[in-house]
């Protein structure tokens, strides 16, 4: 076996409103000072990245809109995510607002739920008469204005909290995406035939494995990746495109930021080979807060 056939990936899915998104897009969480946050969104766009994921938590929208303008690429040909942090549920049209105002954007291609915990910002504890079902409705509500944000989606939603929004009474946008934590040690096959069935994209949260990453020190991984001649994180990228799910792999570093793009078809025996790694390895989830229940 060669070396892979790598090429900057081009590739585009198409959300349930019709609209497109870029198949791989630079993370940015803990990529949180100024210079390292600036440097890494531009060295991407300069390198031909078109989707952007940040979140108002990741305390990094300014910088993030900082290299947009400096990158000078016109706004129409990028694609940028945000989220609504878990003390703002009560609030989504002023912490949109200043979320674009960081990011100096009049719109956001995605605007997400960031968790389905809705917090109360002075005790930390979730409000007893609020969720996340009364928090999409006011997405829905300015979704349909249809000026500031072109879709709207959730992130960290298990199979039963989709199901709960989903038969809600006054709900009738289906979320464009469930972010979710997604590699091959946490391929997340109910919730991934789920989400297929309703057409919500899911997009991969830390598909490197995030920092200090167990799946660079998996043998399969390692493995299908010398025998390809590639990096182990163009295996994941590539096998989570490969897929069909969005990927959001993170980096400050310029020449990781470059090479994460570039992607390759894996063999149908490396691709089922890593469908099926957690039967061996079994299952790892590296986030996971405590304000948090992936049981329900
Ligand atoms: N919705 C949510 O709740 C949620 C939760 C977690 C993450 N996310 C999103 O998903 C993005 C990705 O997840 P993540 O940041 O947790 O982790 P990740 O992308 O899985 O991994 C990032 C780590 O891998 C390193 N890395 C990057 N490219 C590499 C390469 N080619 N070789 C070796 N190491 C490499 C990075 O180091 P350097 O940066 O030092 O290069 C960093 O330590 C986030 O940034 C964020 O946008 C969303």
């Amino acid at each position: 076996m060669g070396a892979a056939n790598l090429q900057i990936n081009k590739d585009v899915f198409t959300l349930n409103n019709g609209n497109k998104i870029p198949a791989v897009g630079l993370g940015t969480w803990r990529a949180d000072s100024e210079k390292e946050a600036v440097d890494a969104v531009l060295a991407a766009l300069k390198n031909g990245y078109k989707h952007i994921d940040t979140a108002a938590i990741y305390a990094n929208e300014e910088f993030v809109g900082e290299a947009i303008s400096k990158s000078g690429i016109p706004r129409e040909e990028l694609f940028i995510t945000t989220k609504l942090w878990n003390s703002r549920h009560k609030d989504v049209s002023a912490a949109l607002d200043e979320s674009l105002g960081k990011l100096k954007l009049d719109y956001v291609d995605l605007y997400l739920i960031h968790w389905p915990v809705s917090t109360n910002p002075e005790t930390k504890e979730p409000y007893p008469d609020h969720d996340f079902v009364d928090t999409w409705k006011k997405l829905q509500e300015i979704y349909k204005k249809g000026d500031k944000v072109k879709a709207i989606g959730v992130s960290n939603f298990t199979v039963k909290k989709l199901e709960k929004l989903l038969s809600a009474d006054g709900v009738d946008v289906v979320p464009a995406v469930n972010q979710v934590e997604a590699h091959p040690l946490l391929t997340q096959p109910e919730l991934y035939n789920y989400l297929k069935e309703k057409d919500i994209l899911l997009e991969a949260y830390s598909p490197l494995g995030s920092a200090d990453s167990p799946l660079f020190k998996n043998e399969t991984i390692v493995e299908i990746a010398k025998k390809n001649e590639v990096e182990p994180a163009q295996v994941l990228v590539s096998w989570a495109v490969q897929r069909h799910t969005v990927v959001l792999p993170k980096s400050v570093t310029e020449s990781r930021i470059i090479s994460n793009l570039k992607t390759f078809k894996l063999s149908e025996e490396d691709f089922e080979t890593l469908n099926r790694l957690i039967e061996k390895d079994g299952v790892t989830r590296t986030c996971n807060p405590g304000f948090n229940n992936f049981d329900d």
